[in-house]
């Protein structure tokens, strides 16, 4: 199956980058969101991290304004029906996506594929919600989209061969790396690394170190080129907290349980980067630690 034009839902953080990544490779996308304000934003976005491409000569000026051009933003959902493929992004509740699925599903040519780009919810019981379950699979890119090289994709129960095919077509074309993943809960990346992050946290908690000597373990002891606490505060306090939730109830181990320390930060609002306060305070000129 050929895809030419794809129908990207929510221009947030994630969908602006799918967009921006979908139209450097030369295909049509149709974007969508709940308002003009969020549309724009998510476009400005895409322009902002193009002119960064550009100047770092990565691509050219004329790929940069071709990509612009092939990106269409659109507040009507019935105009993602002419679609090959949907790439849903919208915000990370099921009652959301379900909702989103339900009003787009009349539109929908017979052959359009329907994915979702979410972290944490089971694609078999979105899959079966619609008319479509083996046209239907988990499309997870990474953050930030355009940088990173992975892409999950994860076959619901009913996910047939063809569907799988397109997509790792898609991924192909895109010049990233497809890693096929079974649908059990946060798939293989978070399952591996939110537990990593979450036993970082209880090693906070019980005092065993400070938030810069378990940073600087990990980076100097395992290689890794960023702290587990810094990347909690990069990715988000409350998404972490939300996807070990997902692993203990879906899993039923208390080997997942979320460390209270997690909880209380996510309570306060300190959430990371976005509220410039997690495990490092960035309100000033270099990031301090808060524990
Ligand atoms: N942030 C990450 O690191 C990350 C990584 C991988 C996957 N994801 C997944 O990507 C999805 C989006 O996450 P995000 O971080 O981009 O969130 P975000 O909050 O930045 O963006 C979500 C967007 O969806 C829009 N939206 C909400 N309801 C909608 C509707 N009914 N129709 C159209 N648009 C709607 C919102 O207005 C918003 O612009 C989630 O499913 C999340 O789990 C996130």
């Amino acid at each position: 199956m050929d895809i030419k034009r794809v129908g990207v839902i929510g221009a947030g953080q994630m969908g602006n980058g799918i967009a921006h990544v979908l139209a450097l490779a030369d295909y049509d996308v149709l974007l969508n969101d709940l308002s003009q304000e969020a549309l724009d934003r998510g476009l400005s976005v895409v322009r902002k991290n193009l002119d960064r491409q550009v100047s770092r000569e990565k691509i050219t000026a004329e790929e940069r304004d071709a990509a612009m051009a092939r990106i269409i933003p659109t507040l009507d959902l019935k105009e993602l029906g002419q679609t090959d493929l949907i790439i849903e992004a919208a915000t990370e509740r099921e009652t959301v996506k379900n909702a989103i699925f339900e009003d787009l599903l009349p539109h929908l040519q017979p052959h359009t594929i329907l994915t979702s780009n979410t972290s944490s919810i089971s694609i078999t019981r979105l899959a079966s919600r619609t008319d479509r379950p083996e046209k239907f699979m988990g499309f997870h890119f990474m953050n930030p989209v355009p940088l990173m090289q992975l892409v999950e994709l994860i076959r619901g129960i009913a996910t047939d061969e063809e569907t799988y095919k397109a997509c790792l077509a898609v991924v192909e074309k895109l010049g990233k790396t497809a890693a096929s993943a079974e649908d059990f809960p946060a798939f293989i990346v978070n399952r591996i690394l939110m537990p990593m992050i979450n036993e970082a946290v209880y090693t906070l908690y019980e005092g065993v170190g400070n938030v810069q000597s378990i940073d600087g373990s990990m980076k100097l002891g395992a290689n890794h080129p960023m702290g587990p606490l810094e990347l909690a505060d990069f990715i988000g306090l409350d998404t972490c907290l939300a996807i070990m939730n997902v692993l203990h109830d879906g899993l039923a181990d208390t080997k997942y349980r979320p460390c209270p320390l997690l909880t209380k930060y996510v309570e306060a609002g300190w959430l990371g980067r976005k509220t410039q306060r997690g495990f490092y305070d960035y309100r000033g000129e270099t990031p301090v630690p808060t524990r």
